[in-house]
């Protein structure tokens, strides 16, 4: 499916990292512009909200907790097919398993600690932009 905006976070393990600078560039040599964004940090339940989705996973403790403990850059980015182009530059989920080159292969850690956040579909790319983003701040 062709979308024209994905919503992304730079995660707080690349944040802590010093990986924020690295990972704009390949944002933006990925032909991606930037509509919206800041650093910000989510609470817990910005957190347990955002990532509703996977309540019931083993893993959702771990996620509230990680994705809590430190700023994260939030970005509402545009391109043509933005979400399924996203993904692919930022790789699988496990740095383990993604591909040479990849935001995830190059500065992720760990499957739980994978240093950014790609949206899965327009429609949940459009909640979660409106989830971090007031219209006016959108450009
Ligand atoms: P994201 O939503 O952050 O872009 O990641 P994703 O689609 O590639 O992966 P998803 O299945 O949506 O999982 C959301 C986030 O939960 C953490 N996770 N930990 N410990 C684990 O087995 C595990 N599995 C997933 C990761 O931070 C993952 O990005
Ligand atoms: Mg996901």
């Amino acid at each position: 499916m062709t979308t024209n905006r994905t919503f992304t976070m730079i995660k707080p393990d690349a944040v802590e990292n010093g990986h924020i600078g690295a990972i704009l560039d390949k944002i933006n040599a990925g032909g991606f512009r930037i509509v919206a964004m800041k650093m910000t940090q989510m609470t817990k339940r910005d957190a347990e909200s955002f990532y509703a989705i996977h309540k019931e996973r083993p893993f959702f403790g771990e996620l509230v907790s990680f994705m809590t403990r430190g700023p994260i850059v939030a970005a509402i980015l545009e391109k043509d097919n933005a979400v399924e182009d996203f993904r692919a530059l930022i790789g699988a989920t496990n740095p383990a398993e993604a591909a040479e080159g990849t935001i995830r292969k190059l500065y992720a850690t760990s499957i739980g600690e994978n240093a950014v956040h790609g949206s899965d579909s327009d429609e949940n790319a459009a909640i979660e932009g409106a989830f971090h983003f007031a219209g006016r701040e959108m450009f």
